[in-house]
């Protein structure tokens, strides 16, 4: 049976936390393959919220296996705090979930790094969760990152000095000051934890799964309009978050793969920096942001607010191959006299284009927007 990718057509929190949660009961296997604790899936069980971050959302069902692949980055300390949180609610979680030793670790001197870094960037700053995502990723691509399955390794300690020494270099290098002592120890302890969860060869059980025919879901984190190669860099993840992700991120082959369900809004948001041309900086973007309770599941912070961009999604659903689209949150319009849509971009020159220019921000763009009437009454009734 095919391989079912449910990933985000736009700038992240579309909402694929709740379509997860609505499918996963259909599958056998649901498998994260890219992100890290940047992420946070709301999804309900047993009348309860739950934010998952860096445990893949069929969880709380004890007939799946979830698998965190290979295109992860992984929190230890995070890690077993999501997972004893899940205890109670999921007391399976022993048994049904793998994680990938070749996910990469994220160290507590990588999150000190995304801060850092963050900080020399100033005014130019990327609005990074700070979990620590760009750093660790930089030093896989580096060929110097530690995986999961380093833990194994009798030299684990000797190359966890070695990085973190690096690290500490590096952050000397800036000047930037911190204290991880207090932490570091907080990480020992929880990559022992670690190591009691069944680490494997995830590329195998995914594949083993689809020569017996089980039902498979990827479920993508963040958005198309934060892939590392086509979002709008450099204010993007640091992931392809796009389907290709799922290939690389769990160890598939293309042919594998079936439908593509893209999940957007009605409207769209962004949470830190970077362009976003149809934001809606008045009155409008704020009627928007407190009826959609637009503030991050991971930080808190109030999410950039404005009308669906349409070449953005055209792009997503492009590059993505979708198969289906599926629009969430149209009632947070209900309320609305008006609601716009951003069909083309006006360029510099006056000319119109429905395609994504290479540079929103050096050369903004001027949305072009279909107006509509809106419906002014409650889609749930
Ligand atoms: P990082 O992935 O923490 O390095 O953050 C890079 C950019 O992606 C920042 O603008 C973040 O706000 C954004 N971002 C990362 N993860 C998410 C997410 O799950 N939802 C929405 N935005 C995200």
């Amino acid at each position: 049976m095919a391989v079912s990718v449910l990933l985000g057509l736009q700038w992240g929190d579309e909402g694929k936390g709740k379509i997860v949660d609505f499918l996963a009961p259909q599958f056998q296997v649901v498998a994260r393959f890219q992100g890290g604790p940047n992420a946070g899936h709301t999804l309900e069980f047993d009348g309860q919220k739950h934010v998952l971050h860096q445990i893949p959302s069929g969880i709380f069902r004890p007939h799946i296996k979830n698998i965190v692949g290979n295109g992860l980055v992984i929190d230890p300390i995070v890690f077993r705090r999501e997972v004893e949180n899940l205890r109670q609610h999921a007391p399976e979680i022993s048994q049904n979930l793998f994680i990938s030793k070749k996910a990469h670790l994220i160290l507590p001197t990588h999150r000190v790094l995304d801060a850092a870094y963050e900080k020399v960037k100033g005014e130019k700053k990327i609005g990074s969760t700070l979990r620590g995502i760009g750093p660790t990723y930089q030093n896989k691509i580096g060929r110097q990152g530690l995986r999961i399955g380093d833990l194994l390794t009798p030299n684990f300690d000797e190359k966890y000095q070695y990085l973190k020494a690096h690290h500490h270099q590096l952050l000397h290098q800036l000047g930037y000051e911190y204290d991880t002592q207090a932490e570091e120890a907080t990480f020992l302890e929880a990559i022992a934890f670690l190591k009691t969860l069944q680490l494997c060869d995830t590329e195998y059980l995914i594949n083993d799964a689809i020569a017996q025919g089980e039902s498979i879901l990827a479920e993508g984190a963040q958005g198309a309009m934060l892939d590392i190669d086509f979002g709008s860099y450099p204010y993007v993840t640091s992931s392809n978050t796009i389907v290709a992700g799922a290939l690389t991120g769990l160890g598939i082959a293309p042919q594998h793969i079936g439908e593509v369900l893209g999940i957007f809004k009605a409207y769209c948001t962004r949470v830190g920096s970077g362009p976003f041309p149809t934001e809606l900086q008045e009155a409008t973007g704020e009627k928007l942001r407190q009826i959609g309770r637009e503030f991050g599941a991971t930080t808190g912070r109030p999410r950039r607010c404005g009308w669906l961009d349409l070449p953005a999604l055209k792009y997503a659903v492009m590059l993505n191959g979708v198969t289906q689209l599926l629009m969430m949150k149209a009632d947070v319009l209900n309320d609305f006299e008006e609601i716009q849509v951003c069909t083309h971009y006006e360029q510099e020159d006056g000319s119109r284009t429905d395609r994504l220019p290479y540079c929103l921000q050096d050369v903004p763009v001027r949305p072009v927007y279909q107006r509509f009437e809106g419906w002014q009454q409650d889609l749930g009734a």
